[in-house]
């Protein structure tokens, strides 16, 4: 469920050599992913991150109050199209952050998309997890036997191809963990 421990070395190592400050996180769960992107912002770095389930931030709160980094977390116990909106309509935030990783519900890839390409500046880097979706997206569709795996891995195609065509766009689908896209927003 959580990104492998070599995916958040890499994330780790890359918002340092970014010098990335405020970011935004996609999909919590527990914390894991948090957890290796808290520690890599300077002291006074700030994470907006979203997931409507409160209970697993709070199972994981522990392990991030030990890590000495939960002043550089907001947390929203919120879906994130609606924080995402929130931000945007409150005018100040358009360009603000320097990454977003995304981690949540992937039939909205497409949707979050679009916000955050408002909300990432110009040179910052939107991080998308799971694009190769267990590399079904590789196979053609009838070679994926099961629904739910055939269902995601369409979902995914679907996300991929946007992406691979967004002239707004430089992309690098890097073949770590289940995938990883990373867009660096031109303009
Ligand atoms: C794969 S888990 C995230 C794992 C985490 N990034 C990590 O690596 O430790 C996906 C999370 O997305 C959350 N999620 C689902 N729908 C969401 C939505 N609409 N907005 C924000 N988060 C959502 C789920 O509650 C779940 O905790």
């Amino acid at each position: 469920m959580n990104v492998p421990v070599d995916e958040g070395l890499l994330l780790s190592m890359f918002l340092k050599m970014m010098n990335a400050k405020k970011t935004l996180e996609l999909g919590i769960l527990t914390g894991y992913s948090l957890l290796t992107v808290a520690p890599a912002l300077p002291d006074d770095g700030k994470i907006t991150a979203i997931d409507p389930n409160r209970e697993a931030y709070e199972f994981g709160q522990p392990f991030i109050q030990r890590a000495g980094v939960e002043h550089k977390i907001n947390f929203f116990p919120s879906d994130a199209l609606t924080v995402l909106n929130d931000l945007i309509n409150d005018g100040k935030e358009e360009g603000n952050f320097d990454f977003a990783f995304v981690d949540a519900d992937k039939q909205n890839y497409l949707n979050y998309h679009e916000l955050l390409m408002k909300l990432v500046k110009v040179g910052g880097i939107i991080a998308y997890d799971n694009t190769l979706w267990f590399g079904t997206v590789a196979e053609p569709e009838e070679k994926v036997k099961e629904l739910a795996l055939r269902k995601g891995r369409n979902d995914v195609v679907v996300v991929n191809n946007f992406l691979a065509a967004d002239p707004r766009v430089e992309l690098a689908l890097v073949s770590i963990g289940d995938g990883l896209t990373l867009c660096r927003r031109l303009h």
